[in-house]
């Protein structure tokens, strides 16, 4: 039933041959059927039983699926330029401005221009580097709320995660827009509730959600020009006055170039940054040429999945849902273009936030690592349930001990 179907090119051996496909594939559904949650777990069993280079229908969509380092650098380096567009998906209506915003815009001028202002403007190393204390103020309060946890319980576990996920967003609201919206010392909980909606709605359609984000960013660019005038109603961040923030430069470009850098662009790419952390296991891109990859014809419009967790966690660490391991694990090699490494993705519509990601994970796992001691409550379950990032079914909870240097620090 699902033995392979692979049709053999008849007069030539240089000609592409046609994708490897299980068989069958059902009238209006296609391969549908072998889908199930987690979409990545499904996704990943496919390629153990077909091999990592498999075309399926989703419907009537044609999907490309590719599980391997060698072929994910086939795709995102020399046929880069075909893989650059995204599928029309109707996430990309709901959450991406109508396909105008960087992740969902089409390859072509918009997207170039978001790309540079995003890479050079906005997320630049420089630009980074300026905002170091806004992260380390956040570092600070995480360190604080565990140590302090600890000292009112002691031995009772954190919840690591929602830890985590308040320093993250607090860090990168405070880069992007001088605001903090979780946790203690919040200024404005009205603002700070209506934020948790946006983030909680960036998963799922919710009807007058785009206006509701609209409004939520276009009153936080009102309070930055009131700033700016000087208007004392408006309460000042920690970072007021200092090293200026994104929304701050795009206001300043918007001085000199208003009719580009108009409200609604910025707003735009703003809440695209503030919601960027959730990020899926699988990237999905779509081709827009006919194209050849593993020596296989793949004809124009194909959209391309390439499984990043059977990549980095299914043949790095041999994890398959009945304990068989799965194909190809352990020969893991880096690419000669570095494509081994893919939970940025990779190639031009590679995520432009890697280097403020990875200074934030950095920040906090030393941090972490540095000041407490750690101890597991419980043998730590490390299934993933569904989710487009998949999250850990069982969220991580430890028992944490600030270590003696710390404590003098605080004191
Ligand atoms: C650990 C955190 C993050 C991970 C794992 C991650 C991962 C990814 C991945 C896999 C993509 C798709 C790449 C592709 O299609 O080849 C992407 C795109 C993107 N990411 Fe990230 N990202 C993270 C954090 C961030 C941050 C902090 C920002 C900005 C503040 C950001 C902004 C973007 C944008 C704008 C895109 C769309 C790029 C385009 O289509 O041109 N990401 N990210």
């Amino acid at each position: 039933m699902h033995a392979i179907y692979e049709k053999q090119p008849t007069n030539s051996a240089q000609a592409p041959k046609s994708s490897p496909t299980p068989f069958p594939s059902l009238p209006l559904i296609g391969h549908l059927y072998l889908l199930r949650k987690p979409f990545h777990r499904a996704l990943s069993e496919i390629s153990n039983r077909y091999g990592p280079l498999i075309f399926l229908r989703f419907g009537s969509r044609p999907v490309l699926l590719i599980s391997s380092p060698s072929l994910a650098e086939e795709c995102f380096t020399e046929n880069d330029i075909i893989f650059a567009n995204r599928p029309s998906l109707l996430n990309g209506k709901h959450f991406g401005y109508n396909y105008t915003s960087i992740p969902w815009s089409p390859y072509g001028d918009h997207w170039r221009n978001l790309r540079r202002i995003a890479s050079l403007d906005l997320l630049s190393s420089h630009r980074i580097h300026t905002l170091s204390r806004i992260r380390t103020d956040e570092i600070r309060v995480l360190i604080r709320k565990l140590f302090r946890l600890g000292e009112e319980n002691p031995g009772k576990s954190v919840h690591v995660k929602e830890a985590l996920f308040e320093f993250t967003f607090n860090a990168l609201t405070g880069m992007i827009c001088g605001k903090r919206y979780f946790g203690e010392n919040v200024e404005n909980l009205k603002e700070s509730e209506i934020f948790r909606d946006i983030i909680n709605e960036t998963v799922r359609v919710v009807p007058d959600a785009q206006e509701k984000r609209d409004r939520f960013m276009q009153n936080v660019l009102q309070e930055l020009r009131r700033l700016e005038n000087g208007d004392s109603s408006v309460p000042k961040s920690d970072n007021a006055g200092k090293k200026k923030i994104i929304a701050e430069v795009l206001l300043d470009m918007q001085k000199s170039e208003p009719t580009y850098y108009t409200d609604e662009m910025i707003r735009n790419l703003l809440l695209k940054l503030e919601a960027s952390p959730a990020r899926p296991a699988v990237i999905a891109s779509r081709i827009v040429g006919d194209c050849t990859v593993g020596g296989f014809r793949v004809p124009r419009g194909t959209i391309l999945l390439v499984n990043v967790w059977h990549i980095e966690i299914a043949l790095r660490f041999g994890r398959t849902l009945d304990n068989s391991s799965p194909r190809g694990f352990g020969i893991l090699k880096a690419g000669k273009n570095g494509c081994e490494f893919l939970p940025f993705g990779s190639g031009r519509r590679a995520c432009p936030g890697e280097n403020l990601a990875m200074r934030v994970v950095a920040l906090a796992l030393g941090t972490l690592i540095q000041c407490f001691e750690w101890e597991k409550v419980c043998e730590i379950d490390m299934n993933e349930g569904t989710g487009f990032t998949a999250p850990k079914i069982q969220p991580l909870t430890a028992r944490c001990c600030p270590r003696p240097d710390i404590v003098n620090l605080l004191d």
